[in-house]
Order: C-alpha cells, then structure tokens, then sequence
C-alpha cells in the first residue's frame, strides 16, 4: 500500500545572512505498510516523524528515494495527478485546536475536502462522516464551533473531515496527544473500529510507545531521521533490543513533556540535533554500549536479527547471544 524507499528529506534554514543550515529530518529511511495495517512510527519530538508522515502524503518532496502508493510512484507527481491521490490519503493533526479553523462550523469544516475536491452529494456525505465518528444526532454538532466542543469532541471532527473524502490511507500524528486523558482511549478504539470497517491502512505516529502495542500491527522506533528498530510490537515493546529502544520503553508510563526530562535522565548526553549529525552510529554520544572506534566510524545498518525484527546497531552484529 504504501512504500518508502531511502528516502531523505532535508531542510534548508538561513542562519544570517550568509549562514545557512541543513536539516536532516528524514536521513535515508525505508519501510512500507501493507493494505488494512498500522505502522506506529515513535521516537521523541524532534526526530522526523512528521516529516515522515508528510512524505507519505506527499506535503513535503523527498531529496533522494522514493515513495509508492498503492504501486504508483507518487515521488513527483504533477498538480493534477497529486490532487487525484490525495483524495485516497488524508492526515489527522496532533492538535484539534489549531487544526481546526475556528470560523467555521462542524458542517462547514467536514464539507470543506469535498468543495476542494468538487465531491456531490455533501449533506449526505457529512452526516455519514459524523455518524461513523459518532457525532450524533448529526443536528446537535452541525451548527457547532470549535470552541463549543471538547477535546474529544474536536478531534471526533478532524476524523470525520478526514474520512469524507473516503479515503483509504491515514496518517494518524499524534492523534491523542493534545487531548484529555479521559477521551484518549475512546479515540484509539475509534481509530481502530473505522480501520476495521473500512479496511484502512494507518501511519500512526505517537512518542508514547505504549499506546503502539494496542493500535499497531508493526512497529518503526525513529531517532534523529532514521529508522533504529523495527518489529512486532509486542515483542519489541517486551524485549526492545537497540539501546535507544530500551532507554524508551524505561522512560513509561511519563507522557511528555515530562518524558523528555525522564528520557534525557536515563539515556544522559546531548539531545539530538538533525543539524549536526553524529558520525558513525547517531545515538552513539548517548549510548551506554558505545564501542570506540567502531561505532563512530561507520553508520550501522538496519538488519534483519530474526523473525521480523530489524536492528540498527553494532552490538548485534558482534554478540549472538542476545
Ligand atoms: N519546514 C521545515 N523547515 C525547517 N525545519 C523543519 C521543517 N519541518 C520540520 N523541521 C525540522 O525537522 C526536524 C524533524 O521535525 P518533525 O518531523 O516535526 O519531528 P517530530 O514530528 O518527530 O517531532 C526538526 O528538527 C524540525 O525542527
Ligand atoms: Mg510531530
């Protein structure tokens, strides 16, 4: 359904006048997600997981690889083709605040996608679109505006704008994040329900690894633009076996923002920077297994260990008794 292949997206951010950096936010990742399945991609705030989203979407262009929906290369599509895509991948944003624009209606903000698309039969389409997130009866949220809603309630909205084009790829970013505590179960096991109905395919992307057990099928841990670990999520979350991954699942239950002191506690040193990029392995300035001369030389790849699981890291490339 959707593949990504050594794809790198870099980012160019004037530093003064004749200063300029580079971004590496996405730096050489590969994966793909079958038809009806969840990828979660996780990692801390920072380290390319949004971007990563997009270029799924095609909202950002990689520099190098490429990008498969469904068989197409989508990687330079032209305008027209683009908007044809689009219409079968959509994303939910993080925060139903400022996702949602707060001059519009719960009608107006659903129907939007369909006047871009220039979709008939609107009112019936909406009200279905509330209806499968359970915004009903329909006439007591139509009229409503954002700020006249929950947390819950609002992003119950940005699923329902996201499924009215009836799309068959989402891109979940931290869909429960911004939201209450209260309502964030409820939302995942919507999330879950609507992919079962509708056979969709899901780019779930959270910081909180605990909530991927429940929700994902496979599992891609990120730090700083690449992908480190890869696996059944079960199993990865029971035995993480790269030593970021460990330091990760240590740093639960803490969401952040509380998480990123607990997470800088435990794995200690600098916090990554997609600017200035480590040598050899990235994580090797903050790993607690730093082999010298071996893991600041070359990039390790990421490998096959067994099963399914894929590792970045030299330790399993030299022990074979984990
Ligand atoms: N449009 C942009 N221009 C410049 N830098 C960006 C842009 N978008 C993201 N970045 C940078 O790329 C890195 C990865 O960002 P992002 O994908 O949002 O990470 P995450 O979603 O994991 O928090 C960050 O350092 C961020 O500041
Ligand atoms: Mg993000």
């Amino acid at each position: 359904m959707i593949r990504v292949e050594r794809a790198k997206v870099y980012f160019e951010v004037r530093k003064g006048f004749f200063k300029r950096d580079i971004v590496k936010a996405v730096d050489g990742v590969s994966f793909k997600i079958d038809k009806g399945k969840t990828l979660a991609l996780v990692g801390e705030s920072g380290c390319g997981k949004t971007t990563l989203g997009k270029l799924t979407l095609r909202l950002v262009k990689p520099i190098e690889g490429r990008v498969f929906f469904d068989g197409l290369d989508i990687t330079n599509l032209k305008e027209k083709e683009l908007k044809e895509f689009r219409r079968k991948a959509q994303i939910i944003f993080q925060d139903p605040y400022s996702s949602l624009d707060p001059t519009q209606n719960v009608y107006q903000i659903v129907e939007e996608p369909l006047l871009i698309h220039k979709v008939g039969e609107k009112k019936e389409r909406v009200y279905k679109a509330l209806e499968d997130v359970k915004l009903i009866p329909q006439e007591d949220f139509l009229g409503k505006y954002p700020h006249q809603l929950s947390g819950g309630q609002r992003q119950r909205v940005s699923i329902a704008r996201a499924l009215v084009l009836e799309p068959n790829y989402i891109v979940a970013d931290e869909p429960v994040s911004m939201i209450d505590a209260s309502s964030r179960a409820e939302i995942l096991f919507l999330l879950k329900e609507l992919q079962a109905k509708k056979n969709l395919t899901f780019l779930y992307i959270t910081h909180d690894i605990a909530t991927a057990k429940y929700f994902a099928d496979e599992i891609a841990v990120m730090y700083l633009g690449k992908i480190v670990e890869y696996g059944n999520p079960q199993e990865v979350i029971k035995e993480p076996k790269h030593p970021y991954t460990q330091a990760l699942i240590e740093a639960i239950p803490e969401p952040e923002p509380k998480n990123k002191d607990r997470l800088r506690k435990i794995i200690g040193g600098e916090p990554p920077n997609p600017i200035n990029v480590p040598k050899g392995c990235r994580f090797h300035p903050r790993c607690p297994y730093f082999m010298k001369d071996i893991c600041d030389t070359k990039e390790p790849e990421l490998k096959r260990v067994e099963g399914k699981r894929e590792i970045s890291c030299y330790l399993y490339e030299f022990r074979r008794d984990y």
